[in-house]
């Protein structure tokens, strides 16, 4: 640090991982900013820089340490470094003991004692938190300050009980925890003012949430989801991480019912393989899966899937493989997320028999991807002549150009439009790439 007794005056978050951790990160930035803290665009100009890291593969949490080397000045400073999120959950204290240049580490439910423990630091004291406690830090952080983008991201359930055995996420995240209706509503009230036509709410296992209405009634993700359908000003609901497990009844109803309720849903399978997921403990099959998917289908025809994908799995055979590949093909997935697996310490898939090759597991990836990525060309082509709702969120590359969501998150290029970030405009499909459509705004809207 440049001198380590002095305040920071200044900070920059930077997250990594799931978009609860954006979410946290933007919490946090919320919070140093309530402090009269003011943000900086590059962490190198920072007096503090928060690293809001990701343990869910070897990849992303070897990140944080080519972070932190990139942090040093030329005249051989530094910024006070906070290393956040799961991998300081996973690791605690060690990574002060791998490397000097960590002043502060704080677990993903502590991060409302960040303040506190600069404080720590600052005095030379150990800042290190990696407690769960009872009282939730949404409790005890400050309330949410206003962001100016059409589209928000809401954590209303964290945590994991599922325990597959190759992730981290029980360990890092702790237990299953639903936000209360009350929070999630008053936080929902206030992002509609700030401006926000879309919520996203996220959770590890977003459909796990359960809580209390306001007349003390038990209600699933599905009531909450009805409930903020009632709300003026809001126009779009998504959700994510479910698990199929979680996929009630209720839930499913909602995509043919609730008009607000996007027509997206991502639904992690991992493998094709009945053996695998045992293996895995993922607690579904194969069948019940795709049967979860024809119900969803049902209710809501046009609804876009998404799923995750681990290839090389211990012990997964060739024709193991092959099954994942034919779930693809059987399911047609408008996009997904596919990884090789990666051995994670303290999970039991670490320790199992049959590590595969790495270049076994290359070759799955990019076959595998090659699959999803013919499936998502063609879901986009399918869309072309389509007449469409899109959400503006963002300036496009060229002038002119702005970025909106269609209602099957896919990115929607338009030009020549008066409209702004943040309306909801209708438009025409009139072409598809691997990635974006693009749409051109129809007469009645432009009139
Ligand atoms: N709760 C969600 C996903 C959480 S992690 C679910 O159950 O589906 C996001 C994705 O990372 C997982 O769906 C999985 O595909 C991948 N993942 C988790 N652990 C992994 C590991 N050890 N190696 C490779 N990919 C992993
Ligand atoms: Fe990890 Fe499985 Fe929990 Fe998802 S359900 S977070 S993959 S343990
Ligand atoms: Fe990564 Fe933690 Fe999210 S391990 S994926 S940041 S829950």
């Amino acid at each position: 640090m440049t001198d380590p007794k002095t305040p920071p005056k200044t900070f920059h978050v930077k997250s990594f991982g799931c978009q609860m951790n954006v979410y946290d990160g933007e919490r946090m930035s919320e919070m140093l900013g309530a402090r009269g803290m003011i943000a900086a665009a590059e962490g190198i100009d920072a007096d503090l820089v928060v690293l809001n890291t990701c343990h869910i593969r070897e990849k992303a949490a070897e990140k944080v340490y080519s972070d932190i080397g990139r942090l040093k000045r030329e005249d051989g400073s530094r910024p006070m470094i906070a290393v956040a999120g799961c991998v300081a959950q996973a690791e605690g204290a060690e990574i002060t003991r791998r490397t000097r240049s960590v002043d502060i580490v704080v677990g993903p439910q502590a991060y409302h004692r960040l303040p506190g423990l600069i404080d720590d630091a600052l005095a030379g004291r150990a800042a290190v938190d990696t407690d769960m406690p009872e009282q939730s830090k949404f409790d005890a952080l400050p309330a949410r300050a206003k962001q100016g983008r059409p589209s928000a991201f809401l954590t209303v359930q964290e945590g994991c009980d599922k325990f597959c055995t190759y992730c981290v996420v029980p360990y890092t995240r702790g237990a299953e925890v639903s936000r209360t209706w009350t929070e999630i509503n008053d936080e929902v009230r206030f992002l509609i003012d700030a401006g926000v036509k879309e919520i996203t709410l996220l959770g590890q296992n977003v459909n796990a949430w359960s809580g209390e209405d306001d007349k003390g009634r038990a209600q699933g993700l599905d009531g909450l989801i009805r409930a903020l359908d009632a709300l003026p000003g809001l126009a779009r609901i998504r959700y994510t991480t479910s698990h199929p497990n979680d996929m009630t009844e209720g839930l499913i109803r909602a995509h043919a019912e609730v008009e607000k309720l996007m027509p997206f849903l991502h639904l992690p399978v991992q493998s094709g393989s009945d053996r695998i997921l045992k293996a895995m403990n993922r607690s579904h099959s194969r069948e019940s899966y795709l049967r979860i998917i024809e119900r969803v289908r049902t209710a809501r025809p046009d609804i876009a899937m998404s799923g995750d994908f681990i290839v090389g799995f211990p012990g997964e055979s060739d024709a193991e493989f092959e099954e994942t590949l034919s779930i693809v093909r059987e399911v047609a997935y408008s996009q997904c997320f596919s990884f090789k697996y990666s051995p994670r310490p303290g999970t039991p898939a670490a320790g199992m028999n049959g590590q595969v090759a790495p270049a076994v597991m290359d070759e799955r990836l990019q076959r595998l991807q090659a699959a999803i990525n013919a499936d998502q060309l063609a879901f986009n082509r399918a869309t072309v002549g389509k007449r469409t709702t899109i959400l503006l969120e963002r300036a496009g590359k060229h002038p002119g150009q702005i970025v909106g969501k269609s209602p099957w998150l896919q990115s929607v290029i338009v030009e020549n439009t008066d409209a702004r970030i943040g309306d909801l405009i209708e438009v025409d499909i009139v072409s598809a790439g691997p990635n974006s459509l693009g749409g051109v705004v129809t007469a009645r809207q432009a009139a």
